[in-house]
């Protein structure tokens, strides 16, 4: 198994581009299983997840066409009466995103079989409001020896609001709504810049689609949708994730290829920290403040603080003079980075959803575990400050996000190798 040694102190500087994101690029494989023509995907990361869903849709009947000279360029040509609706366990298991092409097969077949993803780090992470929306459009839904099967004629619109704002519930939702018969309302959706990169996609294979990006969707449905190219966005997440090495390594880094807007709250906590902030159309230049101040955050789904970054920011926090307070407000066990970074020496206390920080505390290289791909890109920040050599342990985590982190880290200077256990 693969680890990271990293040997500190570093200080990051430089420029890099941000891949293409994850979370976008996982919806937009899953949608082609609703086109009845080409679907041509450029800029997505090489990271193992997007390997995972494509396996996903070539097991359903789906025929990849890869790009010798683009390894980000992925063609999926319509498969016709040859989709299977079967997602199972095997593929499923590794990867909970698979749950979000239960939509498109019972909206393209009329019937689909999917595997319930199972237990996560996190958090419970149930699906009850992926299921509810899909009965909501008139699908029978039942759970049966670990699968989820959904059956219908044909999808039917309707009006449905989520319990809390889900982003691949709302991805499952509005992708189903795209070949119901009628009109579609989807209320208190998610907003993430992810949700709305998919309704773009969608609205390129010809689908009709209003307010991507509001917390309230409405979907024609049509009959039939087609081909279409389309350019996954930047991965923000990566790209904040860079940002916050740059604050905690007293660095100045560049991300090319980065939107502002979708990182404000990240902008913000670290400009109250005392970092200087620059940006541009697509891109944003992030140098520390000396010293780093203390800044408290709390999680929430987008336009809020990412919890993507929560566990990021934390490690950064660590290095920051005075206490601060991170609410995790979305999932409800996500601060497994946290005896790890103790392991470091850093000083932080958790109760419940919060955890208060307090620093700076010098930080001593260790062994430490990653546990999911958030906690592990905290580690990795952590390590790049800490004094000798850690061993990042199981970053096959990261590898399921991050697209080359190790040679990003060493074009801003960082002192990292990849070695196996
Ligand atoms: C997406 O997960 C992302 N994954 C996650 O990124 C991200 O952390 C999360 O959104 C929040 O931003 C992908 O896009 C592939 P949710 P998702 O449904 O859709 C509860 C990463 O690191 N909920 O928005 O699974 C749920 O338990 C990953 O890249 C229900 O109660 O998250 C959670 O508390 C990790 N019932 C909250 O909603 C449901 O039916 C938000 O979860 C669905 C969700």
């Amino acid at each position: 198994m693969d680890c990271f040694e990293i040997t500190g102190p570093n200080r990051l500087q430089g420029r890099i581009r941000a891949a293409g994101a994850k979370n976008a690029a996982l919806p937009a494989l899953a949608a082609t299983l609703l086109a009845e023509g080409t679907v041509e995907l450029t800029g997505l990361p090489q990271v193992r997840d997007i390997d995972t869903m494509t396996r996903l849709l070539e097991h359903l009947g789906t025929r990849v066409e890869r790009d010798p000279d683009d390894l980000g360029t992925l063609r999926f040509l319509p498969s016709g009466s040859t989709v299977s609706d079967d997602a199972d366990y095997d593929l499923v298991k590794t990867m909970r995103a698979s749950i979000l092409v239960l939509g498109p097969l019972v909206a393209r077949l009329g019937h689909a079989r999917v595997s319930l993803p199972g237990g996560c780090a996190i958090g419970v992470r149930p699906i009850d409001q992926h299921l509810a929306g899909l009965e909501a459009l008139g699908a029978k839904v039942t759970l049966e020896h670990g699968y989820v099967t959904a059956r219908c004629d044909r999808l039917v619109g309707n009006r449905f609001r989520f319990s809390v704002p889900t982003v691949t519930g709302t991805e499952n939702l509005l992708m189903a709504a795209c070949l119901a018969r009628g009109t579609t309302v989807l209320e208190n959706c998610a907003r993430e810049p992810e949700v709305i990169d998919l309704a773009r996609l969608l609205t390129r294979m010809g689908a009709q689609i209003s307010g991507a990006g509001e917390s309230r969707l409405e979907i024609q449905g049509v009959d039939s949708l087609g081909g279409a190219r389309h350019q996954v966005i930047p991965d923000r997440i990566e790209a904040g994730t860079f940002l916050v090495a740059a604050a905690i390594t007293g660095g100045d880094v560049e991300l090319e290829g980065s939107a502002p807007a979708d990182l404000a709250p990240l902008l913000e906590a670290l400009a109250g920290a005392g970092c200087t902030i620059d940006t541009g159309p697509s891109s944003i230049r992030v140098a520390a403040g000396e010293p780093l101040r203390s800044c408290s955050i709390e999680t929430a789904p987008h336009p809020g603080f990412a919890t993507d970054l929560q566990a990021q920011f934390m490690a950064l926090m660590t290095q920051a003079t005075g206490r601060c307070s991170i609410h995790e407000t979305v999932f409800e066990n996500r601060f497994q980075h946290v005896p790890e970074l103790v392991r470091m020496g850093a000083t932080i206390q958790v109760d419940g959803g919060y955890a208060s920080v307090e620093g700076p505390t010098p930080l001593s290289g260790s062994h430490v575990m990653a546990t999911d791909l958030r906690a592990s890109a905290s580690l990795v920040l952590a390590a790049l400050v800490a004094e000798g050599t850690t061993v990042v342990h199981r970053i096959y985590h990261l590898d399921r996000g991050y697209e080359g982190m190790e040679e990003k880290l060493r074009t801003l200077g960082a002192r990292v190798v990849r070695t196996t256990e």
